[in-house]
């Protein structure tokens, strides 16, 4: 876990990371440089002539190093057009950025425009977010990497302030806890299957503090959801040779004010089945429990910030593979609860577990929403491309709420309808629905799938996060390659808003 503290006093690092932006006016011909060293004064001239020489712009993304005075290293971190006050994702990206570029070294101070809890707990977040780095499986190349920062300091006049301590706290365990979705992400097929996957998140959930949080943990292995009828799960993982699962976890907290569930999915690798994917690209399968990593990491989180909100978080579990075993397109298969499907496609099979684990979330309790997480089609990162998710709903006041949440996480949601009348193409001539439908608009038509599974009455939000949750291209502010930890924020703020509402 990366510690992050906060100080008003002089700074003790040899590393101190601080903002630059452009307030140039268009037309003219220098860039005209702003330092934004927060609270700290430095001695802006003379570093100010300097970046001049450098050609520093300030723009976003841009990291400049400079011998220090009092500190060994001044490290520059564009924050784009200068303004009296800078969005708070500017801010959290600007210090991610950074604390990637100083990767290697043990400690750094943070000192960017800050003026109050908010935007200090959002430097503090995407310092720590940017301080990562997944090295399990290197051997001989393992000494070649940076290694993170140890100590990450967060420099603030309002540094005894209770709401700021409260935001750097909260800031430190959305870090651990968005590195422990990248990790499981990130980790191979070939050592996390549906089984190591539920080790895992037992074991987080042993060193969050178990019981004493309020957390609890149950799994269901294959042959119990083969004869209490989870069909989904079953028929989805039938191919494989490492079993499904269905992991449970609970956090319920004394005098909780709601209870909401959270449904991630949960496919370990997903090859497509006898729908077998093309060889190139692949790989980025793995992502394919993102979902299902989020909801768990969320929940944990959830108990260890003391939220007074309960939280079902369900993972089902299952590796699509191709076998003599493997469901075959026209198979019949019968969810939980009994509603029946025909498999038209067995790459179409994140909604199949889904739709066993959203029925069981909702059996004979008292929830006042459900919200479903999973990389579901490749026609979300058509629609929204990489960095932006899907949010659809039954329930246009609560994905407004879930809106309002996200907006202050940073993380990119959008809004997308459910048309009723792409429903109709998947009926199915012989199940009560079809796996597929029309492939024009295939990310409404998942969703279509799923709300045939969901209460009308309960409100329901679905997130595609098809493309955001892996990155395969460059790192970017506090988003690494790989695995992103994408819908960990929201989730855990959807809880946090959701206490007086
Ligand atoms: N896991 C994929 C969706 C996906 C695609 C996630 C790209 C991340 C990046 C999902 O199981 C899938 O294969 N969906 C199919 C559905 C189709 C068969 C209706 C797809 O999107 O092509
Ligand atoms: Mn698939
Ligand atoms: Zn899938």
């Amino acid at each position: 876990m990366t510690s992050i503290r906060i100080s008003d006093g002089i700074v003790k690092d040899e590393i101190l990371v601080v903002g630059l932006a452009n307030k140039s006016t268009k037309g003219s011909k220098s860039t005209a440089l702003s330092i934004e060293s927060g609270d700290l004064a430095l001695d802006n001239k003379a570093l100010l002539a300097t970046l001049q020489d450098l050609g520093a712009t300030g723009k976003a993304e841009e990291i400049i190093k400079l011998p220090g005075n009092s500190t060994r290293l001044i490290v520059f971190t564009g924050l784009g057009k200068a303004s009296p006050t800078y969005d708070n994702e500017v801010l959290r990206r600007a210090a991610g950025s950074a604390a990637r570029a100083i990767a290697g070294n043990s400690s750094a101070t943070f000192s960017l425009p800050a003026k109050n809890a908010q935007a200090i707990g959002a430097i503090a977040e995407g310092a720590g977010l940017g301080n990562y780095l997944f090295d399990r499986f290197r051997g001989s190349s393992k000494s070649e990497q940076k290694t993170p920062l140890k100590s990450i300091t967060i420099h603030s006049e309002l540094a005894k302030k209770s709401d700021v301590k409260d935001a750097i706290h909260k800031a430190e365990i959305i870090a651990t806890y968005t590195h422990l979705v990248r990790d499981l992400i990130n980790t191979p097929p070939s050592h996390l299957t549906p089984e190591t996957f539920c080790d895992a998140i037992t074991q987080a959930v042993k060193k969050a503090g178990g019981a004493s949080a309020g957390l609890k943990v149950s799994v269901m292995t294959d042959s119990q959801l083969k004869s209490k009828g989870y069909g989904g799960i079953i028929a989805v993982g039938q191919g494989s040779s490492n079993p499904p699962r269905l992991l449970q976890l609970s956090y319920s907290p004394k005098g909780a004010k709601k209870k909401f569930a959270y449904v991630g999915k949960g496919i370990t690798f997903d090859s497509g089945g006898l729908a077998l994917k093309p060889a190139k690209g692949m790989e980025a399968m793995k992502s394919d429990m993102s979902g299902a990593a989020a909801v768990c990491a969320a929940t944990i989180a959830i108990a260890l910030l003391k939220v007074p909100i309960a939280i079902e978080a369900y993972a089902p579990l299952a590796e699509n593979m191709v076998s003599d075993t493997a469901t075959r397109p026209s198979d019949v298969i019968s969810i939980y609860g009994g509603k029946t499907v025909e498999v038209i496609n067995p790459d179409a099979e994140g909604r199949l577990i889904l739709a066993d684990a959203l029925v069981k979330a909702q059996e004979g309790k008292d929830l006042d929403g459900i919200v479903d997480v999973a990389t579901l089609t490749g026609a979300q990162v058509v629609a929204l491309g990489t960095r932006t998710s899907a949010v659809m709903t039954n329930n246009t006041e609560f994905s407004e709420k879930f809106l309002v949440s996200t907006k202050k996480t940073g993380e990119a949601f959008w809004p997308m309808p459910l048309p009723i009348e792409l429903r109709a193409s998947l009926d199915s001539p012989v199940a009560d629905l079809a796996n597929i439908g029309e492939r024009m608009g295939g990310m409404l038509v998942a969703g279509l799938f799923l709300k045939d599974f969901v209460a009308d009455e309960l409100p329901w939000l679905h997130l595609d996060i098809a493309g955001p949750a892996y990155n395969e291209s460059a790192a970017h502010g506090y988003t690494p390659v790989g695995g992103t930890g994408i819908a960990l924020r929201s989730l855990v703020q959807l809880a946090l808003d959701s206490i007086s509402q």
